[in-house]
């Protein structure tokens, strides 16, 4: 590296003393007319499981190779310059873990203005310069190519994206202002707002090259040949680019703040006002339409510098660790090599959900599935429904024929348990009552093995009772499925007093296999999801009957970032179910849990709210409204928003702080990990254990925090 260290970075330097370091290795490749392309690779040396990432050091060393070249391209040595990347990886971003350290808002700004600093140059060479989409590209690794004058994509890059909202941030080293500036506004908010808002979204080559990010695409064969080639191409002259998505005079004038309106209400509809990231991506590809690039990136350094030192980039840093660490390696998990081998799985029940997670265990185990239900004409039902997903999925390109002829043979339906036999794993999902539940499990052990696992989708009953009456309960485990099951990521396993090691082995490696993140959890009611959300449907219904508006309980509750208001949840799992859930969770704490009975009228009413048409949300059923009331008790109040919501955070704290002492799950990583799997709870809020610390909620409730420290920004 020939440049020094400029001083206004020296404190990142500094702090990333242990980085590994993605080296920029420069090789000059011939061209034609005698003339020299310099191409830089970017390797940080180790295997493709570390993919290549953007450290200071590795910022601060790529400017400085950027530099010599410039220097050579003045010299008349160079007639343009390339990056690649590494075998599959173009560059996986800014290493988060190195971010999520950064100590101050001024680092932070640092961090930004280091990244324009050292991509910027790559406009500045005073010759082409050209970026080889080799593989994978995210976050930074996307920002280099976007600095650059030119574009090649690999047809089988794997993902490339803007992952930055995603984890409550924005794409600041040139994205949010490159970015609408070459492909449109509508392509832009496509890569920056919706995709990461969509569980993350990435772009597969061919994608990215319709957008219009890469200027041409060539097939993995020859890339680097092609890629070379064409560079010589536009060097030369021969090659002229044309850009297709390029905005022009009237996207500026006429499309540009309409289609930033749409999607503004788009955002505010889907997630609320809580999370600042896309609302600040949103300014800045606003902005972009009018403004020149120094006062884009200078912008862009501005929120770069806001959010990094900020709570929610903090508890999205917490978040991303937990699913992408303690979600793989679960808290409390026996030894797997215990796990016994599923070769046939049996369901009982063909309902709702026993009929989705049977087609998941075909799809994934690949083993036969017997089902049954309390009669032939259910079991038939249950079996022509799993058929037609299959089908689907044929229809859909996601299997092949032979893959969905041999799922359909796999499964048969049955009203003999004496099919069971053979299970070495048994599933049930009949309704939710604990004597219906124990008597078909001493039916069907008649039939099976001691060593078969019994396993039960309860969501309120306890599973030790549900196994009361076997004659080996230690077989017995919770396995509780969130619907709708294909989507859901979450499974919550439950250990008994008696299930053994093998049972709960047996029981985590089946998780795994169906592709699901398991949490261990006690036995107790609720487990960790229902109960966290029982206690804000149980408080909402409590003060809704205390006369509260229902608008003020949605205010109350909005600070929280969950992904729909109490209400909405409730009409979602259904009313019936909702008002068992708070019976289950009143009868076992009494004290701290309201039963409503205007849930349950409100039950057999059907519904809360009031649609138009197409099923929007208008407000709030007048008579829904009556029926509460007719509810309210003497002397009740109505609390304000604020006094409501306090209410709302002491009450979860407390409730949660009691879960940790009863040991439901092994820490409050775990309840966090739930809730943002399980129920939707966003990255940018950290789960919900933060939120209650940073809110002074935790303090309130037991007298200190859930974290030490606790997690929030540096501002
Ligand atoms: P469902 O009513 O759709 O299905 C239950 C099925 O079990 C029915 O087809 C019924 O005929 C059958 N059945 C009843 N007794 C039977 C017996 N003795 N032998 C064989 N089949 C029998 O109910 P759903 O919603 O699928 O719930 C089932 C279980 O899953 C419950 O324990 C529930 O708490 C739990 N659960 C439900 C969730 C949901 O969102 N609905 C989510 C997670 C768990």
């Amino acid at each position: 590296m020939t440049t020094a260290t400029p001083d206004r970075f020296a404190k990142l330097a500094e702090l990333s003393a242990d980085e590994v370091v993605t080296h920029s290795f420069v090789r000059d490749v011939p061209i034609s007319g005698g003339k020299t392309l310099a191409l830089v690779t970017l390797d940080n040396g180790m295997d493709h499981t570390r993919p290549n990432t953007l450290g200071p050091q590795t910022l601060l060393e790529f400017a400085g190779v950027l530099d010599e070249q410039k220097e050579r391209a003045s010299r008349g040595e160079i007639a343009g310059l390339a990056v690649t990347g590494k075998p599959f990886i173009f560059a996986a971003g800014a290493d988060l873990s190195k971010v999520g350290e950064i100590p101050d808002r001024e680092t932070g700004l640092q961090m930004a203005q280091l990244g324009h600093w050292a991509l910027g140059k790559l406009s500045e060479l005073g010759v082409p310069s050209f970026v080889f989409i080799n593989g994978l590209a995210l976050g930074g690794g996307v920002e280099i190519p976007l600095n650059a004058h030119y574009r090649t994509i690999d047809s089988s890059v794997p993902a490339l994206a803007l992952p930055e909202v995603f984890l409550g941030i924005i794409p600041g080293w040139g994205g949010a202002w490159l970015l609408p500036n070459l492909i449109g506004i509508e392509n832009a908010l496509k890569v920056v707002i919706e995709n990461p808002l969509k569980n993350n979204r990435m772009l597969k080559g061919p994608e990215a090259f319709e957008l219009g990010i890469a200027d041409v695409m060539f097939e993995p064969a020859n890339f680097l040949e092609d890629s070379i080639r064409w560079a010589d191409g536009v060097i030369s002259g021969r090659i002229k680019v044309k850009r297709k998505n390029e905005p022009g005079k009237i996207e500026r004038v006429a499309k540009w703040d309409i289609a930033i309106g749409i999607a503004e209400k788009m955002l505010a509809s889907r997630i609320g006002r809580v999370a600042k990231s896309p609302y600040r991506a949103l300014d800045l590809l606003k902005a972009a339409k009018s403004s020149d690039k120094k006062t884009g990136f200078a912008a862009e350094d501005e929120a770069l510098a806001d959010l990094i030192s900020g709570d929610q980039f903090r508890a999205s840093i917490y978040a991303f660790n937990l699913v992408q660490k303690r979600a793989k390696r679960p808290a409390g998990a026996p030894d797997k090599a215990l796990a016994q081998k599923v070769t046939k799985v049996g369901v009982i029940g063909a309902g709702l959900m026993a009929r989705q997670f049977a087609l998941l265990f075909v799809r994934r185990l690949q083993v036969p599935v017997v089902i049954t239900d309390l009669d032939q004409s259910r079991v038939d039902d249950g079996v022509a429904w799993i058929h037609r997903e299959i089908d689907e999925l044929l229809g859909k390109g996601r299997i092949s024929r032979d893959e969905s002829n041999r799922l359909k043979a796999l499964v048969t339906g049955t009203t003999d348990k004496a099919d069971f036999a053979s299970c070495d794993w048994v599933i049930e999902a009949i309704f939710e009552e604990l004597e219906a539940k124990q008597s078909v499990f001493a039916d069907v052990e008649k039939f099976i093995s001691p060593e078969t696992i019994l396993a039960t989708n309860t969501s309120s009953l306890s599973v030790e009772q549900i196994g009361a009456k076997l004659e080996h309960p230690e077989r017995v485990v919770g396995f509780h499925f969130f619907n709708p099951v294909a989507v859901m990521p979450l499974i919550e396993v439950v250990r008994t007093p008696h299930t053994t090691d093998a049972a709960l082995a047996t029981a985590m490696e089946t998780a795994k296999n169906l592709r699901k993140n398991a949490v261990i959890t006690r036995d107790t009611p609720g487990f960790v999801v229902n109960r966290v959300l029982a206690k804000v449907l149980g408080e909402a219904m409590h003060a809704v009957e205390q006369g509260t508006s229902f608008d003020t309980v949605v205010e109350a509750v909005r600070p929280f970032g969950l992904p729909m208001d109490p209400f909405v949840l409730l009409e979602l799992v259904g009313l019936k179910v909702g008002a068992h859930v708070l019976d289950t969770h009143h009868a076992a704490f009494p004290d701290r849990f309201f039963e409503s009975k205007a849930l349950h009228e409100l039950a057999e009413f059907g519904h809360i709210l009031e649609k138009d048409g197409k099923g929007k949300v208008k407000g709030i059923d007048p008579k829904a409204q009556a029926i509460v009331d007719k509810h309210r008790p003497a002397g009740a109040t109505a609390l304000s928003a604020d006094a409501l919501r306090i209410r709302f955070e002491d009450g979860l704290a407390d409730e949660i702080h009691r879960m940790l002492e009863d040991q439901v799950v092994a820490a409050a990583e775990d309840i966090d990990l739930c809730m943002i799997l399980g129920a939707g709870y966003p990255f940018q809020m950290g789960g919900v254990t933060p939120y209650l610390d940073r809110v002074g909620a935790s303090e309130r409730a037991f007298g200190d925090t859930f974290h030490h420290p606790p997690i929030r920004g540096v501002e």
